[in-house]
């Protein structure tokens, strides 16, 4: 193990212990050239990603993140700005710096900003302007809700425009016919697709691919729609067969119970991919326990939206309760300058 001896002070030095412990259970030897001062891998990373990127290189990004950390948190965005939270947001805890490693590009939010239902009712051109809304400021990983993916051959298109962009995967659901937002369960009337038709789909879409990089993620929908845990399995398995590069699967009991033994199911099974959750509704499990659970991809995937829309409203009532925007400016509002120069006037 080879690694530079400024890891003997500060947060990195109990990483350092443990390195040395699994080294010498095997004989293992460790290398501590003289770290360079002046030199940060985060401030080369930060000066890399200030130049930007090109599509073909945020493409490859997910696949390696899924590869080099325990787990991958993502974050929905729906527009340039709430793209911009997603890239830019840190916090320092513990010494090391947290921060999103990409985008969800949610259909419930993207919808909804543009005042419309879930139901696949904004078309496939509509989101790609989002989509390339967001490219054009950001660097991050991108993961596309492709909802039921449509009709095969409209999927097939759907893939190689999404791979020319640089966006990382799509994710679609095993539903068909008219879709609803899956939060809604069995309350209104969902259909889940065949396996084999759904299995088709996967594979045409993977053959439609120019790169290995591009993933196309299978949503399973049987604990949604109540259909059962040996379906949610059956189709894990087929979907895997059928080429899926990972599986997201669903639910929208709030104890989690049911996602944990899917979980585990799954961890049984010989032939795996990443394995992705989104939890709206089993929001109290952490990304430490999802790790523990063998979750590789986690996606908060409608929270920027939800919490700006209970504070427009409240500016837009303040406004309407004093009959001036005094109020709302000073209690609910950024100030002035800092809403100018959020965002700079040059690359
Ligand atoms: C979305 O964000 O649009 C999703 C996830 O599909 S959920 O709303 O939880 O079904
Ligand atoms: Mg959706």
């Amino acid at each position: 193990m080879v690694h530079g001896d400024d890891w003997r002070t500060g947060v990195q030095k109990e990483i350092r212990r443990k390195v040395i412990d699994a080294l010498n259970e095997w004989g293992g030897k460790l290398v501590e050239p003289n770290y360079t001062e002046g030199i940060s891998s985060t401030q080369l990373i930060n000066e890399l990603t200030e130049r930007g990127v090109t599509p073909n290189e945020r493409l490859k990004v997910l696949r390696r993140l899924i590869d080099v950390k325990p787990i991958v948190r993502i974050l929905e965005a729906h527009n340039g700005i709430t793209g911009l939270i997603v890239e830019k947001t840190k916090i320092d805890k513990n010494g090391a710096t947290r921060e999103f490693d990409g985008i969800w590009l949610s259909s419930l939010t993207v919808s909804t900003s543009k005042g419309k239902p879930d139901t696949e009712v904004v078309d496939f051109s509509t989101r790609f302007q989002t989509i390339d809304e967001i490219l054009e400021v950001t660097t991050k990983p991108i993961i596309v809700d492709g909802d039921t993916g449509g009709e095969i051959d409209h999927f097939r298109f759907r893939v190689r425009t999404l791979e020319r962009m640089g966006v990382s995967a799509i994710i679609i659901e095993d539903k068909i016919g008219s879709k609803r937002n899956s939060l809604f369960g069995t309350e209104v009337m969902q259909e889940q697709d065949t396996i084999e038709h759904f299995c088709r789909k996967i594979q045409e879409g993977k053959k439609s691919l120019i790169t290995d990089d591009f993933m196309i993620i299978a949503r399973i929908e049987s604990l949604i729609l109540k259909n059962g845990m040996e379906d949610a399995l059956t189709r894990a398995k087929a979907y895997i067969n059928a080429g899926a590069d990972g599986i997201m699967i669903h639910s929208k009991e709030k104890d989690g119970a049911e996602i944990t033994e899917f979980c585990e199911k799954y961890g049984a099974l010989e032939n795996k991919v990443s394995l992705v959750v989104v939890p709206s509704t089993f929001s109290h499990i952490t990304e430490d326990q999802f790790k523990q659970m063998g979750v590789n991809i986690v996606i908060y995937g409608n929270h920027q939206l939800r919490s700006a829309y209970p504070s427009m409203v409240k500016t837009a009532e303040s406004i309407l309760e004093h009959n001036r925007c005094k109020e709302a400016s000073e209690q609910y509002c950024m100030p002035i300058k800092d809403i100018l120069t959020l965002i700079p006037e040059e690359y």
